[in-house]
């Protein structure tokens, strides 16, 4: 299930047009921003590329990946991109094409910080794309996210190109998600809504909270702690889907932290 963004993402699907936009995300680890660009991309035409600690060889082979999974070219399959000057040249092209037909397109770089470490040049040429882009008026919507909320909030600091996205900013946590249980039953409240409803089954590792309804397929497994909290996974068809950690708040208020 995918909860509790809803603002964030009315608030690109609100600007996913013919204008250009240039989003920034960054925020700690595992709080959600590739699991919303990965939801905010589906169904468009995109290029969504997660960098990597890496050579500027492994990430640029990476990206025209990432390039030929979204169309193929016969061009890039012979050569990879193999500098990121050449890189930006080729989106721009790609962009020049988008605005010729009509279409726009969501060029994501998320975990950036690596590229930058790898190649410095990077910062630069990513600014002079952008200029290009806002002055032809290209339809990209370029997503540029990542962990490292030093290095964000740097960049930010200093201006340059990330002064002047259009949107964007550190991605919070999710709403804290509370559960309260009594007896065999219990909801999950995620944030302000409202209570999503389980029974308590106990499992062969311990207690199991079955959902109904449309979450039918989703099962919270439950396991102590030395510390008498609980860890949790959610799982659907017995595959993980997420880990939370409950510590308990009050007689029959178990609240993950
Ligand atoms: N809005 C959400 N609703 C439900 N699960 C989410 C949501 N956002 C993230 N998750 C889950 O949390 C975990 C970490 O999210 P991820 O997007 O990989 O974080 P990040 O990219 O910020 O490191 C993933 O398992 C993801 O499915
Ligand atoms: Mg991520």
């Amino acid at each position: 299930m995918f909860v509790d963004r809803e603002a964030d993402l009315q608030e690109m699907e609100r600007r996913w047009g013919a204008r250009p936009q240039f989003q920034l995300l960054w925020g700690r680890r595992r709080v959600g921003k590739s699991a919303l660009i990965r939801r905010f991309a589906d169904g468009k035409d995109a290029i969504v590329f997660q960098a990597v600690a890496g050579t500027v060889t492994d990430q640029l082979d990476l990206l025209t990946r990432r390039i030929l999974a979204w169309r193929s070219d016969p061009e890039l399959e012979g050569s990879p991109l193999s500098n990121w000057a050449r890189t930006f040249a080729f989106l721009e092209r790609v962009g020049r094409e988008r605005k010729a037909s009509g279409e726009p397109l969501l060029v994501v770089l998320d975990e950036f910080q690596y590229l930058a470490k790898t190649d410095k040049t990077v910062i630069s040429r990513l600014s002079d794309f952008y200029g290009v882009v806002k002055h032809e008026e290209l339809p990209l919507f370029i997503i540029i996210s990542g962990s490292a909320i030093s290095f964000f909030e740097r960049q930010v600091e200093i201006g340059g190109v990330f002064g002047r996205r259009t949107f964007g900013g550190l991605l919070p946590p999710l709403g804290l998600m509370h559960k309260r249980i009594t007896g065999g039953r219990g909801a999950t409240l995620i944030g302000s809504l409202v209570g999503i409803p389980f029974r308590v089954r106990a499992g062969s590792r311990g207690p199991v909270l079955v959902y109904a309804g449309p979450l039918g397929l989703v099962r919270d497994r439950l396991r102590r702690r030395q510390d008498g909290g609980w860890d949790g996974e959610a799982t659907v068809l017995g595959v993980r889907i997420g880990r939370f950690r409950m510590t308990r708040k009050g007689a029959s208020r178990p609240v993950p932290d």
